[in-house]
């Protein structure tokens, strides 16, 4: 950067003639000039209006030059101002002493006007290619910070590109066995009235025949027996019937994979939530069964009136995946309380345009600084290997971001945890 018009330049001297010379010289080159008559004051106006460089007097009634110098070098706001001092040819220790203050230079009296342009401009170019040496480190480090930035949303686009990469695997998964399963349990499902039909039309036919042939032959008489004829009769109806219900349970999970996986729905749609958690819970079916050492994990629904909601289905399964798959670890960490039967609790109701879904445990809990930092990727109290720290990240923005709806945790130690997910009714 050049020397420049713009640079303002600060005389401070009690001496008419000299600032009427330094005035003069300085004005003609274009500098924007300014004076003050004491150190005082050269300090007040430095408190408003900060100068390129300044021209100091030493000898001066008040404040001198020195104890003026003094206070400029020892306030953050101008310290690094250029001060040159004016003092007579032969003062040599005012000239030492002025250095060691923190001047830059000095003038020698009579002023002269070749020295003081030259000493000006030196130190008015040094001033200047400071300055720009300071913004430049400046932007350096602010595209450092922005490239440090970058850098981490890369890598959380990274692990969420990860986790609905597992995701849709897993939904691939599920939604391939469910339609295995489908058609021989459908084979089961349906034959199973026929057989039960079929199963009555004998029984009844060997009522009849033991009605009309009360007698039989010994070889009849010995198969009976052997059967155990009426034990069978009476069993056979209730065999069948848990046949049926065994077969209809498997129904209902093949529906559930289905509505879990919901591949086909990358799209918008309106759907019924309840179908959705539902689907969720039947899928983590396995790890709320009761174990050596914890009680059976209670879901108690209370479902509320809910219409039909837009939303990413598969996205928000995966939300009520990582509540309720976190509310099943704090429970498992708290199992030592025998006194606390472990339950989840589902609430969901409908508050003028939007739903809430409440998940709640009687879990750990978690303390206030855990609870901080819950949405911040990368953030688990859990063994390495188990938690990635990804789960309430990802789905806070799932549900903030792409379903414009917040959510929110309400915890404490030893008292459990609910979260709260409140969404749109319509996304339009
Ligand atoms: N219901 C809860 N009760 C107590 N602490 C919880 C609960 N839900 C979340 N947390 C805390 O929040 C942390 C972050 O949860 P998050 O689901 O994001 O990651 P994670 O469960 O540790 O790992 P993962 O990526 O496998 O889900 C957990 O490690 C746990 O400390
Ligand atoms: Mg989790």
């Amino acid at each position: 950067m050049n020397i420049t018009q713009q640079n303002s330049i600060l005389i401070v001297d009690d001496t008419p003639n000299n600032i009427r010379i330094l005035f003069n010289i300085l004005h003609e080159v274009g500098f924007q000039v300014s004076v003050v008559k004491s150190g005082e004051l050269a300090l007040e106006k430095v408190t408003f209006i900060k100068p390129d460089l300044i021209l100091l007097d030493v000898m001066m009634p008040g404040i001198d030059g020195f104890e003026t110098c003094h206070h400029l070098k020892s306030e953050e706001s101008t310290k690094d101002i250029p001060v040159i001092f004016m003092t007579a040819l032969a003062e040599v220790e005012n000239k030492v002493k002025g250095l060691k203050l923190g001047a830059v230079d000095y003038i020698t009296k009579p002023i002269q006007v070749e020295e003081v342009l030259a000493r000006v401009n030196v130190h008015l170019a040094l001033r200047n290619t400071q300055i720009q040496l300071i913004n430049e480190i400046h932007d350096r480090r602010q595209a450092e910070i922005e490239l440090q930035q970058t850098l981490q949303e890369l890598q959380q686009t990274q692990t969420q590109l990860v986790q609905s990469e597992k995701m849709s695997s897993l939904g691939q998964l599920v939604a391939g066995v469910a339609h295995e399963i489908n058609n021989p349990v459908n084979f089961i499902y349906g034959n199973l009235t026929y057989a039960d039909e079929y199963i009555q039309d004998l029984l009844k036919l060997v009522q009849v025949y033991q009605q009309h042939y009360s007698n039989p032959v010994s070889e009849v008489q010995t198969v009976i027996a052997g059967i155990e004829l009426d034990f069978l009769t009476a069993d056979l109806p209730k065999l069948i019937a848990s046949m049926k219900v065994g077969a209809e349970r498997i129904r209902e999970i093949v529906l559930s994979l289905r509505v879990f996986s919901r591949l086909d729905e990358a799209e918008m749609k309106a759907v019924d939530i309840h179908e959705c958690i539902d689907s969720t819970v039947m899928i983590l079916g396995h790890r709320l069964k009761s174990q050596r050492d914890r009680e059976e994990i209670q879901v108690i629904r209370e479902y509320g009136n809910l219409p039909l909601v837009e939303c990413y289905p598969g996205q928000l399964n995966q939300v009520f995946m990582n509540i309720i798959g976190n509310a099943i670890d704090a429970l498992e960490i708290s199992k030592d309380n025998t006194e606390i039967y472990p339950t989840i609790h589902i609430r969901t109701k409908t508050e003028g345009d939007r739903v809430i879904i409440c998940i709640a445990d009687n879990g750990s809990g978690m303390t206030k600084e855990v609870k901080q930092k819950i949405f911040d990727p990368f953030f688990t109290t859990k063994p390495v290997g188990i938690g990635t720290g990804m789960g309430l990240a990802i789905s806070y923005q799932i549900v903030t971001e792409k379903h414009r709806g917040s959510l929110h945790c309400v915890s404490q130690p030893g008292q459990g945890t609910e979260f709260a997910i409140v969404i749109p009714v319509k996304q339009g």
